[in-house]
Parts: structure tokens; sequence; C-alpha cells
């Protein structure tokens, strides 16, 4: 049995990657041309695997550029994301251990690093500092790359996933305005800076008040075009020796709205009950699934929801217009008019709903689905 052509869970950027070829060239001409770029959109459009479809052209060329990629995902602290940093920046500026050991003491002035070698010696090792010292001159680590880059006469692109996460640490507002003012001034540096916490990055680098305002470029990423994930998915199957038809393949972008995740999800599914031709037996099949092995983290979803905000997304889902309205409000039990504002703002801000010029929506289209099943016994059978 061959492969699924599908993939989904984890970021995608040779196999399965599709399309994206305007923001791959506007990432890459951004990045190597000195812009910093900020990536912004809701949750599983595809923010990491672009980046990491940049990162891998660019390591593939050889060329003046040393990459660096850090997920901030988990890291809980200022210590461990400074120890880190320096750690990854030493790393790519070389491949040999013993410019490891140099950089250690050829680059530091005021800090003094320990460095001990990982399991395999040749491919790692860690870094770590004394933490007073390391709070007083956190500088000396955030403008390592330029040092480094300066000496050796390379240029760095560091990309850092889940940017937001920095906000959590205690005394984030002195870190934010060191990171700020250090790297503005650093000529062979560029930064990458993204997350999926939508709102976050959004007041991080979009708020007239905060330190990295006007710090780059923002790049807000679209969805990936319905025709572009129609012949992706055609050809996918024809490289599998199934088949399905333009017809039948529009299903899959339609039903989930163009959400890359969950059209990679769909077709996964709908390949995978495929024998030789897939028709909308198998797409009613695969719908079935998805929303099965995704509901449990809806049921979750809805239980961190108020009743008045839950009736709010009944209202919405049901394409009621005027939200605040007398009748509205009445008819979905939505409390007061006050209290439909303040819960749009919550469900905005939670990435639950998005504002359309105007018009209320999901933002995640399977999620509406089970919902409208589970609250208007709505099926969701294709016929
Ligand atoms: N260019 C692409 N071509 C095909 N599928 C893609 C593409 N980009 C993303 N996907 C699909 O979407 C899923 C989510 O992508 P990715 O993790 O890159 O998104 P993200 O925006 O970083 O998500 P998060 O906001 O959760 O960090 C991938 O697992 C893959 O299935
Ligand atoms: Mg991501």
């Amino acid at each position: 049995m061959s492969k699924s052509p599908f993939l989904f869970g984890t970021t995608v950027s040779v196999d399965s990657f599709t399309n994206r070829e305007e923001e791959v060239a506007k990432l890459t001409k951004n990045l190597t041309q000195g812009i910093n770029t900020m990536l912004i959109s809701p949750r599983r459009w595809g923010k990491s695997s672009l980046v990491e479809k940049v990162i891998y052209k660019l390591n593939t060329e050889k060329s003046q550029f040393r990459t660096v990629s850090i997920d901030l995902f988990s890291v809980s602290s200022e210590e461990e994301f400074l120890e880190l940093f320096a750690k990854e920046v030493i790393k790519a500026s070389s491949s040999v251990l013993q410019d490891w050991v140099n950089a250690g003491k050829e680059f530091f002035q005021q800090l003094i690093p320990k460095l001990s070698l990982g399991l395999d010696p040749l491919t790692d090792f860690s870094l770590s500092f004394d933490w007073n010292e390391l709070k007083k001159h956190r500088t000396e680590i955030l403008n390592l790359p330029e040092k480094i880059a300066e000496a050796k006469g390379i240029e760095f692109i560091i990309c850092l996933d889940e940017f937001q996460n920095l906000s959590s640490f205690q005394e984030y507002e002195q870190l934010e305005k060191a990171m700020r003012a250090t790297w503005q001034r650093q000529k062979k540096v560029t930064y990458c800076l993204y997350g999926s916490k939508r709102h976050m990055m959004t007041d991080i680098f979009n708020n007239p008040s905060k330190p990295f305002y006007r710090f780059g470029a923002i790049l807000m990423l679209q969805k990936i075009k319905r025709e572009k994930w129609i012949s992706f998915i055609v050809d996918s199957f024809a490289q599998t020796n199934k088949t399905i038809s333009l017809e039948v393949a529009t299903w899959i972008p339609t039903l989930m709205k163009d959400h890359s995740w969950y059209v990679q999800q769909l077709a996964h599914y709908t390949w995978q009950s495929t024998d030789k031709v897939a028709g909308i037996e198998e797409i009613n099949n695969a719908l079935q699934e998805l929303i099965h092995a995704n509901s449990p983290l809806y049921q979750r979803e809805i239980e961190t929801l108020s009743t008045t905000q839950v009736n709010l997304l009944k209202a919405i889902s049901s394409n009621e217009s005027k939200l605040s309205s007398k009748e509205s409000i009445l008819k979905y039990h939505l409390g007061t008019s006050a209290s439909v504002t303040k819960n749009k703002g919550i469900l905005i801000n939670a990435d639950v709903i998005t504002d359309e010029n105007g018009t209320l929506e999901f933002l995640d289209p399977a999620f509406e689905l089970w919902f409208q099943k589970l609250f208007f016994r709505k099926s969701f059978e294709l016929k």
C-alpha cells in the first residue's frame, strides 16, 4: 500500500507542500534583503510550513546566509530563551566543534558561558550562564549573531516560531525593549517572527505604544486558493493510482473553506477510504471520520464558553445579521446588547469567530459543521 499523499498535524515543507509560490518568493526576498518580517494568520493556515519551506530553500542554495529556526512553544523562561538563542546562533555559524568552543571564548565579554557537549559531541552541545549575570547583560546574547556575522563575513536569518510565548515571561517588558533596541541596529541579521496566537501577535507588532511597532513588514498570510487545492488533490490521487474527478475533488476545499489543515485532513480520509475511484460516498465517510476525530476538541472548546456565548454562536451560525437587535436578543437569549458586544469581542479574541467585512463567521469550518449538527441537528451528508 502506498503512503498517503496528504499530511496534517505536522509542518509540510517538502512533501505535501503546495502552492504559496508568491508567499515563498516574497518572504525569501524580504529575509535576504534585510527586511524583518512578521507573519500573521489564524491557526493552522500554514505559517510554520511556509517559513520551513523558505529556510529549506535557502539552506540548499549556497549563500552567505546562515539560518536559525527556533520554536519557542516549549520555552518557559527568559533564561532558557537566551541560552537557546545563543546556542542555536553559534551552532548555525559553523559545523565545526572547535569553532563552537572558540565562539564561547571569542564573542563574549561580560558573560562567561559554560559549554557542555551533548550525547553526540559532533552535532550537539549546550550553553549555560549564571542567571544573575545573564539578566544584567542580556544584550550581549541578543547581539551575538551580529558580532559573529561581522567576524565571519556571514549573515543570519533568524526565525522565531510561537514568538508570542515570550510575553508570558516574568520580565517580558524589559526583554521586549532590549530585543527591539538591539535587533533594530543589526545590519547582518534579519528576523522572521511568527506565532499561532493571532491577536497577541497583532498586539505586539501593530500597537503604536509597544516597542515592536514598525519593526518590519507584516505579512498577513491568506488561505490557499480553491483552484490550487483542487488540482493538488486531483494530482495527488493520480500519483498514487487512485482517481478523483474535478467535481468530487471540489467538495473537499469547499466543505473545509480552503483551511489548509482541514483540507489535508479531509483529503487524507477520502484518499484512505477510496479503493480506486473517490465519489460522494467516500467524501461523506471521510467527513464523518474527520468530525468524529476532532469532536473531543470541539467539546472542550464549547465547555470553556458561557451560555450566552454559545447562544451567540447559534445566532451567527444561523446567519443572523442584526445580532444586537431586540428580536435577535430575545430569539437566541443573548442577554443584553452590552453582553452581545462583550461576547463578540471575547469570541473574536479567542479566534473562534472572525469579522469579515462586518459579517461574523466561524474560523474553524469543521467546528461549525459539528456545532450545527449538535444544536440544529443539521446533517452534513452530501446528497
Ligand atoms: N503550503 C501548504 N500546502 C499544503 N498543505 C499545507 C500547506 N501549508 C500548511 N498546510 C497544511 O496545514 C497544516 C498546518 O500548517 P502549519 O503548521 O504550517 O500552520 P501554522 O499556521 O503554523 O499553524 P499554527 O497556527 O497552529 O502554528 C499542515 O499540517 C498541512 O496539513
Ligand atoms: Mg505554526
